[in-house]
């Protein structure tokens, strides 16, 4: 397994394997893998010749009191994981080497952007579009992995994708879990022990508003039974949305509709000092 830490080195090697046939496959991560990033590197290893996995805590998708500073890093580790699962290629840029510092370029997908996570993380979005953008036009991969946990991002990244005419197959993989529902993410160790027990009422309230709209309740009530059940956990110290959306466009659905039968039920609260998001497709 090779690291690679320079923008125009991993480009040669990935233009030389290409031209020798293979098929390339880039996990983009900030690092700090768990299980659900070696979800993503086990499906690239099954379709591609080559799995590049990208280590890089991009400042730019941070807002100002943001974790940016605070965010877990464990290189060693993550390098032993990676040569362990089979990863043929880490890029593991520091930020001088993504970010020039007349660097004035940002990709925004406008409108998708603005509402769920985007509304309360301001330019969170186009930083994580930039830098995407950049990691596929440094690497040119044939196919990109990324987690349905993080939906909205996943959503945008497929618009940006399209309309833009990039050449790469954005690769959608199912959101990993805990034992108890709690969906896999870095910053799940910040949660304290306590918060850990209880932190899967996200999920349990995502599920209770899937059974409302299935029983056949309108969205509002499904929502509210749900919101109900977040407020009265006493970890919850606050709800930034729970949204009934459309999977595609992330526009709000009122009332199920036939013709479009794909829901997207997605939440952001705080746990303590710690965000968590989740969210479920269901089909009703
Ligand atoms: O999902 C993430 O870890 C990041 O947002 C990504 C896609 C690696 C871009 O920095």
């Amino acid at each position: 397994m090779q690291v690679i830490k320079r923008k125009k080195e991993i480009n040669s090697i990935v233009k030389k394997l290409r031209k020798d046939g293979k098929k390339i496959g880039l996990v983009p991560t900030m690092g700090f893998l768990h299980e659900g990033h070696i979800s993503l590197i086990e499906k690239s290893k099954k379709q591609c010749d080559i799995t590049v996995i990208s280590i890089f805590v991009n400042p730019v998708q941070f807002g100002p009191d943001e974790d940016f500073a605070r965010y877990p890093r464990d290189f060693e580790r993550d390098r032993m994981l990676a040569a362990e699962k089979g990863v043929d290629i880490i890029f593991y840029p520091e930020p001088s080497e993504m970010y020039a510092e007349n660097h004035l370029s940002y990709v925004k997908v406008e409108k998708m952007e603005k509402v769920m996570c985007g509304k309360f993380r301001p330019g969170h979005f186009r930083g994580v579009c930039t830098v995407v953008l950049k990691l596929f036009n440094i690497i040119s991969p044939d196919k990109a992995f990324f987690g349905m946990k993080d939906f909205q991002q996943l959503a945008i990244l497929k618009k940006m994708v399209s309309d833009l005419d990039i050449d790469v197959q954005v690769v959608e993989c199912e959101t990993i879990r805990e034992p108890d529902g709690l969906a896999l993410s870095s910053r799940n160790v910040y949660l304290k022990p306590e918060e850990r027990k209880n932190a899967n009422v996200l999920y349990r309230a995502i599920n209770i508003a899937e059974n409302e709209i299935k029983k056949g309740n309108s969205i509002t009530a499904s929502k509210n039974k749900a919101v109900k059940m977040l407020k009265d956990c006493a970890f919850v110290k606050k709800i930034d949305y729970f949204d009934i959306r459309d999977p595609e466009d992330l526009k709000t659905v009122k009332k199920p509709d036939s013709k479009k039968p794909k829901i997207l039920i997605a939440s952001a609260i705080w746990f303590g000092k710690t965000r968590l998001i989740d969210n479920k497709v269901i089909e009703v």
